[in-house]
């Protein structure tokens, strides 16, 4: 398949005009896939209502078909559709954040979307991105689009379309190539289907911001605890991982680099993830700076394409900084942790 590529300045005024987001949707329409740029990372967009449309996003990206998708609207008439019950917190946040990288998760009206796509659940995660590309697709389609993060299973989610085309190239219609992504991390997923609203999996919106609307909110217990079985499936596989082994290093940089220096010694190639603020401390055979530590927010917008370069050097082995897991740290460690596979050493 010949992967074409729209190149969209996301600035230019009246983008449900203009002939690439037009092509696009109208390819959706026909219910072929095409990657579409969000404020968080590129998604892989398809009907969500096309069991066909559906079955060629996990295809392409060889995802497990017990993990669902989110939906994304953008207007909020189209949930009535779709979604059984709006509770009123949910209701809250939606006025809060959206458009914005905050998915719901709501009981699901049966019979609407592909069973494909809500992997056969009860519930049905939704999102509006806050990102104007992707709302004049969404608006010029007029369909419900669902659309996984636009990587191949597995891999660093994508922030700009090179690293779509390097996963997805000859295996999806298009890329809407809007530019890089802002947020860096995906949204944040909040199952409201119970009183005390659940956070899924950590994103751009953090916890405090989320309680500084609707009050108390729960964290699902597996994101902390390896033994539990997390409530959204995706969250059980290992993502964003490069092709180097990553170790977490908690501890001062004297001893990263300590690590270093060991592994160089038995003629291993090292890379070191750290942040500007950082970065001419380390010698190693590579060194990325990931963003400000000062501004986390940075880190999040930086941390895939990070890890992506790793796979173009020749490291054997990858050593990184740690951050704080309060405000959006709780999903760039989220993330981390799950590039590394969980491991950590520790000083
Ligand atoms: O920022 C984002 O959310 C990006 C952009 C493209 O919108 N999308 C994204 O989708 O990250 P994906 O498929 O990579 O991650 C969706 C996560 C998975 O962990 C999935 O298991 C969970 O949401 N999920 C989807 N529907 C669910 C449901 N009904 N119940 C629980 N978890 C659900
Ligand atoms: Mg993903």
């Amino acid at each position: 398949m010949n992967t074409k590529v729209w190149k969209v300045d996301k600035y230019v005024d009246n983008l449900v005009n203009n002939p690439q987001v037009v092509d696009a949707a109208h390819f959706l329409r026909e219910n072929e896939v095409v990657a579409l740029p969000t404020e968080t990372v590129y998604g892989l967009g398809g009907n969500a209502e096309s069991d066909e449309a559906v079955a060629k996003i996990f295809a392409a990206k060889g995802r497990p078909s017990d993990n669902p998708l989110i939906i994304h609207i953008a207007d909020r008439e189209q949930l009535l559709r779709f979604v059984a019950e709006v509770p009123a917190k949910a209701e809250i946040l939606m006025d809060a954040f959206w458009p914005g990288p905050l998915t719901v998760i709501f009981k699901k009206k049966e019979g609407v979307l592909s069973e494909k796509a809500t992997a056969g659940l009860a519930t049905v995660a939704v999102r509006m991105p806050d990102h104007p590309v992707a709302l004049a697709l969404l608006k010029v389609c007029g369909l419900p689009i669902a659309a996984p993060s636009a990587n191949s299973s597995g891999k660093p989610s994508p922030t700009n379309a090179v690293h779509v085309m390097d996963d997805l190239n000859g295996k999806i219609a298009g890329v809407l190539d809007g530019g890089a992504t802002g947020v860096g991390v995906e949204s944040t997923v909040v199952d409201c289907t119970e009183s005390v609203p659940v956070i899924l999996r950590p994103g751009g919106v953090t916890k405090e911001q989320l309680e500084a609307v609707i009050g108390e909110v729960r964290v699902d217990p597996a994101l902390t605890d390896e033994a539990a079985k997390p409530k959204a499936p995706g969250m059980k596989y290992r993502h964003y991982a490069p092709n180097a082994p990553l170790y977490m290093v908690s501890g001062t940089r004297e001893f990263l680099q300590g690590l270093v220096e060991e592994k160089r010694q038995e003629g291993l190639q090292v890379g070191v993830l750290t942040t500007v603020e950082n970065v001419e401390f380390y010698h190693a055979d590579v060194v990325f700076a990931c963003g400000r530590r000062a501004e986390l927010e940075t880190v999040a917008t930086a941390l895939y394409d990070t890890l992506r370069r790793f796979n173009e050097t020749d490291v054997d082995i990858i050593y990184s900084e740690v951050f704080s897991s309060t405000g959006v740290g709780h999903a760039i460690m989220n993330r981390l942790q799950k590039a590394a596979g969980n491991k950590l050493i520790t000083e």
